[in-house]
């Protein structure tokens, strides 16, 4: 924006002085309103505070109109000069009152445009953070977990490359033994393995530790095997009550109240005798099956029983390889599959889908 000059008095001290000399008070005095109302004018026309700036550089600064002005009173008559100060000053107050005003008007004008701005519609719907959920999986392990925590059972956890002794040798299956046929297993080295079952944990808590033991171990397995009801890693619970006088008949109580409490108190199960190396004698429990009510159907194979875990009395012959004396303590084992009982529970035909990880899947749990 052009800067008001003021072309009608001379620049110099000189000929200001003769001008005012010559033409009076009045003249230096109309100058000086005329000045003054000039910068108003302008004041009136800025909008930013850069702007206010420059008008007070312009006219109250070192080289300022009205400063350069001021400077040359001095030249005025003595009378004079005391009438012309005296406005000269009023002038210059004004100004600077002005100018601060200016400057507060527009620091308000920019605070208020912010404000509208920045302004926040609390009335509009917020935005929802998609929240996760647990995986299936680790629903149904966290509810076994739970189950035989509240029955006083601790948690353990082990490695999942497993030596190949944990693994079978001290689980009474030993090299060549067919029930390793059962288990197509993951060879890291003659000696290792990625473990097939969580059942080494049960030889490993008893090295450790002198009875009772009472322990559950979840944790996931490793099996050189695919298709919709079987995945190459997949995850178990095992279970180990081992202390003096325990019986088949506390490895029942504690399996029923497990079904009972995982499945309903109203589930019907049955314990059909099996066969495992390191459990003598053994059962498989099976539940009714809770799709068909025993009837029979696609799921339950027609046969109207799903089973759902492998255990049985811990065999003498596992005792010996973890100095615990058959004569002195008995116990039971036990172990299931997660995934099995997730595809059960929520009528799941594909294992696959749990390692996915698609959440039009997953988001259904
Ligand atoms: N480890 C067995 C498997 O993976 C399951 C099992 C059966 C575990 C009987 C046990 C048991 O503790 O007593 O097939």
């Amino acid at each position: 924006m052009p800067f008001p000059r003021s072309p009608r008095w001379p620049k110099s001290v000189v000929g200001w002085a003769v001008d005012s000399r010559q033409k009076g008070v009045p003249f230096v005095r109309e100058e000086l309103r005329r000045l003054h109302k000039e910068i108003l004018a302008t004041l009136s026309q800025v909008s930013t505070e850069k702007e206010v700036s420059e008008v007070r550089v312009k006219s109250l600064g070192r080289k300022g109109t009205l400063t350069q002005l001021l400077k040359r009173l001095g030249s005025l008559p003595e009378a004079d000069r005391r009438e012309i100060g005296r406005l000269a000053n009023e002038i210059k107050e004004d100004l600077e009152r002005r100018i601060e005003e200016a400057i507060s008007h527009i620091r308000e004008r920019e605070r208020k445009e912010a404000l509208e701005r920045e302004r926040i519609d609390v009335t509009l719907p917020g935005r929802r953070i998609p929240v996760g959920t647990k995986h299936p999986i680790t629903q149904i392990l966290d509810e076994v977990i739970d189950i035989f925590s509240r029955l006083g059972f601790e948690v353990v956890e082990g490695p999942e490359v497993e030596l190949d002794y944990y693994n079978f040798e001290a689980l009474n299956i030993p090299k060549g033994h067919p029930a390793r046929e059962m288990q197509a297993t993951f060879f890291i080295s003659d000696e290792v393995v990625l473990r097939t079952h969580t059942s080494p944990m049960q030889v490993r808590t008893m090295e450790k530790k002198r009875p009772p033991v009472r322990m559950i171990c979840p944790g996931a397995v490793y099996r050189c095997d695919s298709d919709p009801t079987h995945s190459p890693m997949f995850h178990q619970v095992e279970g180990l009550l081992v202390d003096r006088g325990i019986t088949f008949a506390d490895l029942k109580g504690v399996l029923t109240v497990f079904v009972h409490q995982m499945f309903g108190e109203k589930t019907k199960l049955r314990f059909r005798p099996s066969f495992f190396p390191f459990t003598e004698p053994s059962a498989e429990v099976d539940i009714e099956c809770f799709i068909c009510g025993g009837i029979g159907c696609g799921v339950c194979s027609n046969t109207g029983w799903l089973e759902i875990l492998g255990s049985g009395m811990v065999d003498p012959a596992v005792y010996e390889f973890v100095n615990y004396d058959p004569e002195e303590v008995t116990g039971f084992a036990f172990g299931l599959g997660i995934e099995r009982i997730a595809m059960l529970k929520y009528g799941i035909h594909d294992i696959r889908l749990f390692f996915m990880n698609d959440l039009r899947f997953l988001k259904q749990f």
